[in-house]
């Protein structure tokens, strides 16, 4: 067993399965957001928490905080109807039972209001809206280090980090997905979008073209940016790909670590998602738990082009796939 707590009830408000994993504490308590999403079995909300949770210790890591990695995931029934509060405190009492070993944050499915409810339960919560003492919104922050991590790709790449005149395709318009296009926007860049759900107005209003996931994801663009559910980069997917770089916030993104060589030697320069998707648990823990200012926080941030930058240097000078590097300095931390 690799994690050190894995914990699945049934909320007893909710009658819906929660689990809170804690990968580890061994740097820090463990910090990770709660995951609200349908699930064709509770097992496999278990197994996403299990995998979710391992990669926020080497997110924490690679973002040098002194914390570790826990996730929540509750799966909720498919296309029925639940009591969001009622969901919310169980998971509020769930988290306060760990006596402060991991604490929460918004993830797919959640948002600040919904800290809000949790923090009725247990202190263990970040991104509560200001108005309730939080940092807030998170995702903004998550994207301007997505924005960061595709300056230091196109650097590697394409021997430029200007954004200005390159094709991006976004897959997914949620909260980050939203900001990342606004800000591509605002750097000229040329925009293809996508999203499960109809999303076509978001995407025409900044000046992006609106396509289908499926074209997104196999879109002929500069650098795909995954901002959706994790999973996509498979061996099935990989030989449909006509981009030259992936860098997005999306969580887990390969379906197992082995696509990464797929994707090397296909000559795609994939960034590790542990990396480029750490913003929003940045601002959020250097806010609330650092107590930094601004210019610190904002320095983090920008701290996430200069780590990618030295990895993916690091793997050009090695031959090897990015994830390989990120892997060892995991590893020896
Ligand atoms: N959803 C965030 C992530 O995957 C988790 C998070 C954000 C946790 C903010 C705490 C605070 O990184």
């Amino acid at each position: 067993m690799e994690h050190e707590l894995v914990i699945t009830r049934r909320g007893p408000r909710s009658g819906l399965p929660i689990t809170v994993a804690v990968h580890s504490t061994a740097r820090g308590p463990a910090a990770g957001g709660c995951r609200l999403k349908p699930y064709p079995h509770w097992r496999d909300a278990v197994t996403d928490a299990l995998r979710l949770s391992t990669a926020m210790t080497g997110k924490t890591i690679l973002a040098g905080l002194p914390l570790g990695g826990g996730k929540t995931v509750v799966a909720l029934p498919a296309g029925q109807p639940f009591d969001r509060r009622d969901v919310l405190l169980d998971v509020g009492d769930t988290i306060a039972s760990l006596g402060g070993q991991y604490a929460t944050g918004p993830d797919v499915g959640t948002g600040p209001d919904d800290m809000a409810v949790i923090a009725e339960r247990t202190t263990h919560v970040f991104c509560r809206p200001a108005a309730a003492g939080g940092s807030g919104d998170s995702s903004e922050h998550t994207a301007a280090g997505v924005i960061a991590a595709l300056r230091a790709v196109c650097d590697q790449r394409f021997g430029s980090p200007q954004l200005a005149g390159r094709r991006f395709a976004i897959l997914g318009l949620g909260r980050v997905g939203g900001h990342v296009l606004r800000l591509l926007q605002t750097e000229k860049a040329h925009l293809i979008a996508a999203d499960v759900a109809d999303r076509r107005d978001l995407a025409a209003r900044h000046g992006a073209t609106w396509t289908s996931p499926q074209q997104c994801l196999s879109a002929d663009v500069d650098v795909l940016i995954p901002a959706a559910l994790g999973g996509l980069l498979t061996p099935a997917a990989v030989p449909a790909l006509r981009c030259a770089a992936i860098a997005g916030p999306a969580n887990n993104q390969l379906d197992e670590p082995a696509t990464a060589a797929l994707l090397h030697d296909r000559g795609i320069l994939w960034a590790p998602d542990v990396v480029v998707s750490a913003g929003g648990l940045i601002h959020a823990t250097a806010v609330e738990l650092l107590h930094e200012t601004p210019a610190q926080v904002g320095a983090r941030l920008h701290g996430i082009g200069d780590t990618l930058r030295a990895i993916l240097h690091r793997a050009a000078a090695d031959n090897v796939p990015p994830l390989t590097v990120t892997d060892r300095l995991i590893s020896h931390s």
